[in-house]
């Protein structure tokens, strides 16, 4: 009951919570969003922030486990006929009957954070990747300045469970190489901490 009204709380601000760093995260949204086509996997779809940027000629299967995000995420999908939304987190993806084997593109944005497991989450990533298909990233990762990067070690057991379990520590970049991904592109900016943004392919 207390773990549903947060989520709920979780669902609520969130938009607003992002709406500054949005400024910025939306243009790398929007680079790596308009290359998709044929079949795309989005992963953890929040509020369905990402939904406007995808070209109406692609199909998009869209899973989000935290119902209240599910809800919000529904009513924007309402409006592109070409997503289909599922209140699932990717450990359930097999419970999608008619998805296809492989996808096109699947897109990983600020979720590897979030999820429980994200060593395994790369491993899902990579079943359900076309050997020739495209995993689009853009993560918050651990900060590399020294200072910052220990301050973020301290506070991340508070931060986590007040931010929905996002965890200020990771390093999604070597989580996904050490799960046989490999960069086509790769770009490390810094917007409050360090960011990842890259096209990966599976490694030969
Ligand atoms: C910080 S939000 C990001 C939402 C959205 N991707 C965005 O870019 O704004 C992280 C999302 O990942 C979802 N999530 C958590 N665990 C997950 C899992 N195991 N599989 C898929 N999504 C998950 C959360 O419910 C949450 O909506």
């Amino acid at each position: 009951m207390i773990h549903q009204q947060y989520q709920k709380l979780v669902a609520q601000i969130y938009d607003p919570f992002m709406r500054s760093l949005e400024k910025v995260l939306s243009s790398h949204r929007q680079k790596l969003l308009r290359q998709t086509k044929g079949n795309v996997l989005e992963v953890g779809a929040g509020t369905g922030v990402n939904f406007p940027l995808y070209p109406p000629a692609v199909k998009v299967w869209a899973i989000e486990p935290s119902k209240p995000m599910y809800e919000r995420a529904k009513k924007v999908a309402e409006k592109y006929p070409h997503i289909q939304l599922f209140n699932i987190g990717i450990e359930q993806i097999n419970e999608i009957d008619n998805r296809p084997k492989h996808f096109d593109f699947i897109t990983s944005m600020l979720v590897l954070c979030t999820i429980k497991n994200p060593e395994n989450a790369a491993k899902k990533y990579k079943e359900n990747l076309k050997d020739n298909g495209k995993l689009l990233v853009l993560e918050h990762i651990h900060s590399s300045k020294k200072w910052y990067g220990q301050f973020q070690q301290i506070i991340n057991p508070i931060w986590r469970p007040l931010a929905d379990g996002c965890h200020l520590t990771r390093r999604q970049d070597k989580i996904l190489k050490a799960a046989g991904f490999e960069p086509e592109y790769e770009n490390y900016f810094k917007l409050g901490t360090d960011w990842y943004e890259a096209i990966m392919k599976k490694k030969k």
